[in-house]
């Protein structure tokens, strides 16, 4: 292979320039030419295909920062739908006129839906990535449990996965996705940090985190060392919360909860899903969680017990709602990520080279350490052809306690305890640096634009 491309799909995380230099850098050494598509799947849509060299010379290019979060080629949520078979042959077309041998698409299970189809034309393979780190398995039959189970949709039915079996910290396929390290990081701090009003007003704050149908970015923020997680895999009952909450309440005057967006009652509602809209890629939006949990412990606690006992006006007012939202998928990745993406964006380019194709690079678990490895993009479909979110497992949660297991724990201390790296550190202190006040902002779009080419139409 003498040329590759590569883009970013889907949602940005902090990690996806990381990812990209770490593609660039085994290219260079490969002397590999990479052409990054500008703006995901939409920049393949546009017959122009924006792009850019990302390393002539083979030396990458000065914008190519791993430590800046976001991504230098732009993302988008298009995407390319599988049976629009006219549309993939077009832009199979347009990167053949570009003269490109393979793709790396960086992305979650949506870019991997978009970049199978172009599979049947030109090498493809998946670098990872997604705050919500539900890209893979717990263990490699799990795809198999998942059943369609008939209901009154316009579908007729609707997928439920059945039990799920016990396994070992070393079975789990992608066992961490780059972008997920700082997100926790991140609502871990934003934790911290409103603790101490709900602590000194003695309110309850409930804060919201993301993650769509996953559970872990929730999980992970109890190194803030909330009170109570809430994850959509484990399904809360209400009467059981309110009692937490009230002996929580009870013992030190305030509470925090941290609820992750996709959470669901026992009688299968998801929380946030009452005002939830679709992205272009198909993907449910849910807004509301925290609020409807707000709005149930201002009904199950009621007034009085906030104006008698705590002095506060109303629940209404003792019981505040905060979204970390997306200061947790932006900013600079923290060493954990930055490491990790750039070993799974060489990898990317070494399964090009070796001919594997339509398959994944993957973090796996070993031995107390990471080991990069890949896996064929079918395994992770279900029979009907489908890609699930990986659920947290519930053996990584209490419920009794709300809190992480013995196994939650185990999970999370393998990735966290060595995942600050002192220039980590180091680089809070430059946010007061005096430049800051006297220079504006320099987007790097400003000098990626300067090298942005593209295709003359045909
Ligand atoms: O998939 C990543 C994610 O950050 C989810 O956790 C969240 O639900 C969604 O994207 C938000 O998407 P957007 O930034 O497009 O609103």
């Amino acid at each position: 292979m003498k040329r590759i491309a590569i883009l970013t799909a889907g949602g940005d995380t902090p990690a996806l320039n990381a990812t990209i230099a770490g593609a660039v850098h085994r290219a260079n050494q490969l002397r590999v030419e990479v052409y990054g598509i500008i703006k995901g799947f939409s920049g393949l849509l546009n017959p122009q295909v924006p792009h850019v060299h990302l390393n002539p010379l083979f030396t990458s290019i000065p914008e190519l920062d791993p430590t800046r979060g976001g991504t230098l080629l732009g993302a988008s949520r298009d995407y390319v739908d599988a049976q629009d078979l006219e549309t993939i042959a077009r832009v199979a077309e347009r990167l053949h006129r570009l003269k490109v041998d393979g793709l790396i698409c960086v992305g979650g299970d949506g870019t991997l839906n978009g970049m199978q189809p172009l599979g049947e034309h030109l090498p493809v393979v998946l670098a990872p990535k997604t705050i919500d780190n539900d890209l893979g398995l717990n263990y490699l039959d799990e795809a198999s449990e998942w059943i369609r189970e008939p209901n009154g949709s316009s579908k007729g039915y609707e997928y439920k996965k059945r039990p799920g079996r016990e396994f070992g910290l070393d079975e789990m396929v992608n066992y961490a996705t780059p972008g997920f390290a700082t997100a926790v990081y991140v609502s871990a701090t934003s934790v911290q940090r409103i603790r101490t009003t709900a602590e000194s007003h003695r309110r309850v704050s409930i804060i919201e985190v993301m993650g769509r149908d996953s559970g872990m970015i929730a999980l992970g923020t109890a190194y803030g060392q909330p009170d109570i997680i809430l994850v959509p895999e484990c399904p809360f009952d209400a009467d059981h919360l309110v009692e937490r909450v009230l002996a929580v309440l009870d013992k030190q005057k305030h509470a925090v909860l941290v609820v992750s967006e996709g959470i669901r009652d026992v009688q299968g509602h998801i929380l946030g899903a009452i005002s939830a809209s679709k992205d272009p890629a198909g993907n449910v939006q849910y807004t509301g969680a925290a609020e409807a949990i707000k709005r149930l412990l201002v009904d199950r606690i009621g007034d009085a017990f906030f104006t008698q006992q705590r002095r506060n006006e109303s629940a209404d007012a003792a019981i505040f709602v905060r979204k970390v939202g997306h200061t947790q998928r932006g900013g600079r990745p923290i060493q954990f990520d930055r490491f990790y993406a750039s070993q799974l964006g060489g990898k990317a380019v070494d399964l090009l080279m070796l001919g594997l194709h339509n398959c994944i690079s993957t973090l796996q678990y070993r031995d107390g350490g990471f080991v990069l490895d890949s896996i064929d993009a079918n395994k992770l479909r279900d029979r009907w052809g489908n890609i699930h979110a990986r659920p947290l497992s519930t053996t990584f949660y209490d419920r009794e306690r709300f809190q992480p297991s013995a196994k939650g724990v185990e999970y999370l201390r393998s990735i966290f305890s060595n995942a600050l790296g002192v220039d980590d550190v180091e680089s809070i202190r430059s946010l007061f640096d005096v430049g800051n006040l006297i220079h504006p902002y320099n987007s790097v779009n400003v000098d990626v634009n300067k090298r942005i080419m593209r295709l003359s139409e045909a």
